[in-house]
């Protein structure tokens, strides 16, 4: 008797659950997400995906008609090039989302039993990037602001090229490893990024970006830095001009001992042989008084 409630109460709520799972995504701009369908194309004759009433994608079974935005439909130019579909599952991958993606999309799969999912996409905006302003020397810390999850992969990247590696593993190829040496570091709980003795070459665009995923989607999300480092070389500078004013003034004062040395000393030796050649000296005239006097 027992068995055979259970049973029915499957039968009844499997269907009933299926149609109206409903799946909650929040991303911010530019995030880029991927509504998953979670069965295999080659099992199923048809899979559609809405946002709202319009058909944005569309991919058969045998893979012989595929389709998203507008070779779907005239009226959806909203998404330009940012649909993909997996051709293995279906999957639909929007990226670089805007606000206007927010709303509801719905997934219809036509095989045996026909099932429907919808999928309510929030776009938030958020500010473009964070500024970070400081000197040469100091220490910076881009906070990734997010705990991380086990299943996540973050990683930092610096114009463009990646500084993190699996493991959190931080800087291990050479050019990383001759641009920042040992002081970047890496917070654990976070995977926030610690810049410490900035350099003036350490400025320029820090982007994270964090890959996270279950079984309904998977979201990719990116947080960008702009680091201005501004080199110091006022202090610098001048305590060098300094130094080097102090030892030209030493060597001037040197020189002008030096000098004064060897005038007296030529002086004096000049005094002497003076007195005793007088005679042979025909530019002189000779000096009565001092022959005398010798
Ligand atoms: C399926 O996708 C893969 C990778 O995206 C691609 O190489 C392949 O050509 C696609 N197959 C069809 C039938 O479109
Ligand atoms: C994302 O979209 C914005 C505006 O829609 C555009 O300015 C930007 O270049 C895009 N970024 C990427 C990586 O496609
Ligand atoms: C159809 O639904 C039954 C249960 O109701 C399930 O066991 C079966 O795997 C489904 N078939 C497909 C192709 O999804
Ligand atoms: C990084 O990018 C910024 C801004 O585009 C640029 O000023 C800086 O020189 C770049 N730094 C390196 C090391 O490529």
């Amino acid at each position: 008797m027992t068995v055979i409630f259970n049973a029915l109460a499957v039968i009844l709520f499997l269907p009933y659950h299926v149609a109206f799972d409903k799946v909650s995504v929040s991303l911010k701009m530019g995030d880029s997400v991927t509504l998953h369908t979670g069965v295999k194309t080659n099992q199923q004759e048809d899979i559609k995906w809405y946002f709202g009433d319009t058909r944005i994608a569309q991919i058969t079974g045998d893979l012989s008609f595929i389709c998203t935005g507008v070779q779907c439909n005239e009226g959806t130019e909203r998404f330009r090039d940012r649909l993909k579909l997996d051709n293995q599952t279906g999957s639909l991958t929007i990226m670089n989302t805007t606000n206007t993606d927010s709303g509801l999309y719905k997934l219809k799969i036509i095989s045996s039993n026909d099932s429907e999912k919808i999928f309510s996409v929030s776009v938030t905006e958020v500010p473009a990037t964070e500024l970070h302003e400081m000197k040469e020397g100091e220490s910076v810390t881009l906070d990734s602001g997010v705990i991380k999850h086990p299943n996540d992969v973050m990683t930092w990247y610096f114009n463009q090229t990646e500084i993190t590696g699996d493991q959190s593993k931080i800087c291990t190829d050479a050019q990383c490893k001759k641009r920042f040496g040992d002081r970047l570091k890496l917070d654990h709980q976070t995977e926030s990024l610690i810049i410490t003795d900035t350099r003036n070459t350490d400025s320029g665009e820090y982007k994270l970006q964090v890959s996270s995923s279950d079984s309904s989607f998977s979201i990719t999300t990116v947080k960008r830095f702009s680091v201005s480092v501004t080199a110091v070389p006022d202090s610098d500078l001048s305590s060098a001009a300094v130094a080097g004013i102090f030892v030209a003034v030493i060597l001037l004062v040197a020189v002008a001992v030096a000098a004064g040395v060897v005038y007296y000393r030529c002086r004096r030796r000049t005094a002497v042989p003076q007195n005793e050649d007088d005679d042979d000296d025909d530019n002189s005239p000779p000096d009565p008084k001092s022959i005398h006097l010798r």
